[in-house]
């Protein structure tokens, strides 16, 4: 795998119109369900480093990492708990922060969440997550703007899959989101206790053992937990 391109290195990438990367998704991925959740289709890429490579030459520039075009172990691991345990989310409005391409969120609207929105700062998961809801008939919708550190509006539930790969979106990542539970919103994280994972401060809701692919983790199964973030 290549090294993975920071959120500010993200933003500096220039812009790609939403038409053309929904163009672009649709004919460089395939539809098929993340191993943890088979009754959930996204658009995944076989290759990941052939459809960054794609685009490059299509867009040209150095891209993104396309985590968008891949379920990642955390976010799989928080979306099976929501699809085996409802309850938790039906009839709440929920925020996918870090949504890649929503494969929480869309587990979330799934198991019967009132409202779900998704945020990520990558403008090609934001053109996925549509594609991928509609591909589930799920309603999700989705917003540009930078939400971490920001305060929200009350009584949220707040999900988060597979956030804690780098250390400085890690460290910000957990402050707010420690700060959202003490205000009173419910925060649910998925992951599998990566470098940059908080080590404490939260309460274990479920864990996983979960098949990964070789070509972006380092084994072909890994365990993966979900958590609940404690104020
Ligand atoms: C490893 S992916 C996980 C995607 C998805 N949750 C999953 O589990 O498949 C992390 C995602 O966080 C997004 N991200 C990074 N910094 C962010 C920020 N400041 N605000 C919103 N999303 C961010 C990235 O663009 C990426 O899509």
């Amino acid at each position: 795998m290549r090294e993975a391109i920071t959120p500010e290195r993200q933003i500096a990438a220039g812009h790609v119109p939403a038409a053309e990367a929904r163009a672009f998704i649709i004919r460089h991925t395939t539809v098929a369900a993340p191993p943890a959740c088979p009754e959930i289709s996204l658009r995944l890429a076989p290759d990941l480093i052939a459809l960054w490579e794609a685009m490059e030459t299509t867009f040209g520039g150095v891209r993104p990492t396309p985590f968008w075009a891949h379920a990642w172990v955390g976010g799989q691991a928080l979306a099976r708990y929501l699809l085996d345990t409802p309850a938790v989310v039906a009839g709440r409005r929920i925020l996918d922060f870090g949504a890649g391409g929503g494969v929480v969120a869309i587990a979330a609207g799934k198991a019967g969440a009132a409202t779900v929105t998704a945020c990520d700062i990558d403008p090609m998961a934001r053109a996925a997550v549509p594609l991928n809801a509609e591909l589930n008939r799920v309603p999700v919708e989705v917003v540009a703007d930078e939400l971490l550190g920001r305060e929200l509006e009350s009584d949220l539930v707040v999900l988060a899959g597979d956030v804690w790969y780098e250390r400085h979106l890690a460290e910000r990542a957990t402050l707010w989101l420690r700060r959202l539970a003490a205000g009173g919103h419910t925060v649910l994280v998925g992951d599998k206790r990566r470098a940059f994972f908080p080590k404490s401060g939260l309460e274990p809701l479920a864990m996983f053992e979960l098949a990964t692919s070789t070509d972006v983790e380092p084994d072909t199964s890994s365990p993966a937990g979900v958590w609940r973030v404690q104020p």
